[in-house]
């Protein structure tokens, strides 16, 4: 039997630390007014010295059970998307479900950049589905922060730090569901967008520590062509899949960038600016969290409402690329 998923909860956190286009141009040869007309960005958040990946991905994950009226030890399943975890293994996922007392669930990470959330939302939802498990936490949780190289200002001035989460669990009766979900890879593209250093390919030594290997590299002009078709193929896949009309969108929630690929991606879906959810001036591309947090803004800001069909929509490093519609 298949059974219908509805999202319960959702939680977000963002360290409290603020770093503005201001305080970057202290650091590189920048300036407010080049990141806010190439990016839209204004400002970004950066975690404590001390907080970590697992930190963020827990009060968020803490908020969104709330919301969900489900106790740590009743999860199921965790799963945990991100590309910045707090150790190479074990999982970000363990440390999670240690901190939260989940000693029920299973738990694991997912390595899909900034489409990883939809891609946890995907694997989750159909483990739901089938029977697998009753209910899964799913987090986007990244401390880009320590992968950023702080002098190369064609990159740094981009990223910051956070996590959202949401509660996955079988819809009853009348509850929202989650109508269609799409995810897709092209692995022909990984030199765009990687952090090249730190994996078993290239271990930092002390021959190689100051090239800064283990931080993001990126080929920004051919990232952003590919994000734009890419975002816009998979949001109409599920938009088709779910049976919407671009009017019966209510919102439309897209991975959090750019501000323009996210207005070339609301052109080509026909959807008007004030029904696209944007955040990424508070906090920059938190890469796997910047969906997260964003669904759980809208939340709570009543920016999505029950009965309303709205889209999510990211891409990132990989290439990857992910969507899903849901009646809330
Ligand atoms: N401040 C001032 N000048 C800068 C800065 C900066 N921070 N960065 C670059 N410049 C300069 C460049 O040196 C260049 O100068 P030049 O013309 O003298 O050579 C000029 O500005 C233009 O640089 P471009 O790289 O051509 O700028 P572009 O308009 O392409 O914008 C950007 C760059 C913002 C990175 C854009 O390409 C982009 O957003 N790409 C997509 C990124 C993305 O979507 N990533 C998603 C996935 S992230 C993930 O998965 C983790």
């Amino acid at each position: 039997m298949i059974n219908a998923v509805t999202i319960a909860g959702t939680g977000s956190y963002v360290p409290e630390k603020v770093m503005t286009n201001e305080d970057l141009s202290e650091i590189v040869d920048t300036n407010d007014e080049w990141i806010v007309t190439r990016t839209g960005i204004k400002e970004r958040r950066i975690a404590a010295e001390d907080e970590f990946t697992s930190h963020m991905g827990t009060k968020a994950a803490t908020r969104a059970l709330e919301q969900a009226g489900l106790e740590g030890a009743e999860v199921d399943l965790i799963i945990v998307a991100t590309i910045t975890p707090d150790t190479l293994t074990p999982a970000t996922a363990c440390y999670v479900q240690e901190a939260l007392g989940a000693k029920n669930a299973v738990a694991f990470d997912i390595s899909a950049a900034c489409s990883g959330f939809l891609y946890a939302m995907k694997i989750a939802k159909n483990l739901i589905a089938t029977g697998s498990f009753q209910n899964a936490l799913i987090i986007g949780a990244e401390k880009l922060s320590s992968f950023v190289n702080w002098n190369d200002r064609t990159t740094c001035v981009l990223f910051g730090d956070g996590a959202g989460a949401a509660v996955l669990r079988k819809a009853q009766d009348g509850e929202g569901v989650i109508l269609a979900t799409d995810i897709g890879t092209d692995g022909g593209q990984t030199d765009l967008l990687n952090i090249p250093g730190g994996g078993a390919a290239c271990p930092i030594t002390v021959n190689n520590a100051g090239e800064r290997l283990a931080t993001l590299a990126m080929q920004g002009k051919e990232v952003f062509k590919h994000a734009v078709r890419r975002m816009k193929n998979s949001a109409n896949v599920v938009i088709e899949r779910a049976g919407l009309k671009a009017e019966d969108i209510a919102l439309v929630i897209p991975h959090q960038a750019n501000l323009r690929i996210i207005d070339a991606i609301a052109d080509r879906l026909t959807v008007p600016n004030d029904r696209v959810f944007v955040n990424l001036h508070k906090y920059g591309n938190t890469s796997a969290a910047a969906i997260a947090i964003a669904l759980d803004e809208a939340n709570r800001e009543g920016r999505i409402q029950r009965g309303d069909q709205f889209v999510m929509v990211a891409f990132g490093a990989g290439l990857t690329w992910a969507a899903a519609a849901i009646e809330w």
